[in-house]
This record gives C-alpha cells, structure tokens and sequence, in this order.
C-alpha cells in the first residue's frame, strides 16, 4: 500500500513547512483534536504535528499514513508525546480496521491530497462506531468563483497536484462529506494565509454518520 502514496521531496518540504506553520495552524489543530476521546484515527496522519495536541480522554491514536519518510517522521513524533500513538502504513480509501472500531477519525489538510476522497470517506463511515464522529480540517473551494476558476485550473493542468504531493485546491470537501453519508454537525469557514493564496479558504467542523444511510 504504501508504495502507492510516494512524494519523498514534497514530504521532505511539508515536514520543515508544517513545523514553520505551527504558531498559525496549532491552534486550529488543537481545537480539532484536543477535546477528543477513546480510540481515534487519524488518516494521512503526516509527520504527526497532531500529536502534541490531542488530550487525556485518548486511549490510543492510530494513525495511518502511506507515505514512507511521514511515517517515519509520524513515528519519531509520537515518541515525544504523552498519548499512545501507533502508526500504520495504509491507504485511506482501504483501510485495514473493522467496521465500528473507532469513536472518532480526524482528516486534516488530507481529503486533498487523497485520490479518491468519496471511497475515503466511505470508509471513515464504515469504521465509525455508530454514534462516532468524524473531524475535519481542510483547505476548501473558494467561495468567490473568479478564485474558483483559478483552483480548478491549477488542479485540472495537474500543476498544483504535481507541486503539492498530490493535493488540490478546487475540491468541495463539505459537500463530499454529505455525499458519503455524513450529516454536518459544525461547520467554520476560516482564511488562513495570505489573502490571495489559492488554498487559503478552509473548513474546520465535524459530522456524524447518518443513521438512515
Ligand atoms: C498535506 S499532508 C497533511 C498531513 C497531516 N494530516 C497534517 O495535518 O499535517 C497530506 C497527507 O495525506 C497523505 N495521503 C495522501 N494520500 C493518502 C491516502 N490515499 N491515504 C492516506 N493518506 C494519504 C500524505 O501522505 C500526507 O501525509
């Protein structure tokens, strides 16, 4: 699986990077995570900056990521913080977990990077226990259709994808969250960045399976 998610030079930059962003993006991080508790997974878990944040209700983090140098980096993190972290190497759009094994699964700045986020998200509901959640922080659609337009280009050319790991900037990511049988609880819309950066519209919000799907 992991040979399938391959971005050494992008995973080398996104670790000296997310460090660096830290001041900005820790708080969003800990708001998504700290207030969580029992058994969590975290998908694309990257080189771990979640980790610090999550608090003492966790009994274990499992935390999935395909990427061989961010599971390295996920695993070395997960040493220096107090909550039981186990790192594993998958796939979200397969995961290897049973179905209703785990109260919560966190997605952060990941549903963009994921080929096939609609079977990702199938998946996060089948692993969910029933009255589980799923959390979400990611980097969205401009609301503002001239900015759109820009995102859907720089995706569509594949510029940005190939740039970013894989990532893109165009995607409807609350409308993709309803759509796999999900019903949004909260949702925030956030700017973080530079105003004119195109992947600076963000969602932050959690949803539950709906029962009926
Ligand atoms: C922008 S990074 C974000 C990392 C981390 N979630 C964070 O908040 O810092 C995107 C992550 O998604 C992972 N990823 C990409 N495709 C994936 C997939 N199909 N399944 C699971 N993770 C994936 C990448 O390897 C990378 O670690």
């Amino acid at each position: 699986m992991a040979s399938e998610v391959h971005h050494p030079l992008f995973a080398r930059f996104f670790t000296w990077f997310s460090e660096k962003m830290e001041p900005e993006l820790g708080p969003y991080r800990s708001e998504l995570v700290s207030g969580l508790s029992g058994r969590i997974l975290e998908v694309g878990s990257g080189n771990g900056m979640n980790f610090a944040h999550y608090g003492k209700g966790v009994t274990e983090v499992v935390a999935l990521e395909p990427e061989a140098y961010m599971r390295e980096k996920a695993a070395e993190s997960a040493t220096r913080v107090a909550p039981k972290i186990m790192t594993v190497d998958g796939n979200a759009t397969a995961l290897p977990f049973e179905d209703d094994s785990f109260d919560h699964v966190v997605a952060c700045m990941v549903l963009c990077s994921i080929d096939d986020p609609a079977t990702a998200l199938r998946e996060a509901r089948r692993v969910l226990k029933p009255n589980g959640q799923l959390h979400f922080f990611e980097h969205v659609r401009a609301g503002s259709p001239a900015k759109a337009r820009v995102q859907r280009l720089l995706d569509d050319s594949r510029i940005w994808p190939w740039v970013a790991g894989g990532c893109h900037c165009s995607r409807d990511t609350v409308g993709s969250i309803e759509a796999a049988g999900f019903q949004i609880s909260q949702v925030r819309d956030e700017t973080i960045g530079v105003k004119w950066g195109h992947t600076n519209p963000h969602v932050i919000g959690c949803a539950s399976p709906h029962t009926s799907a």
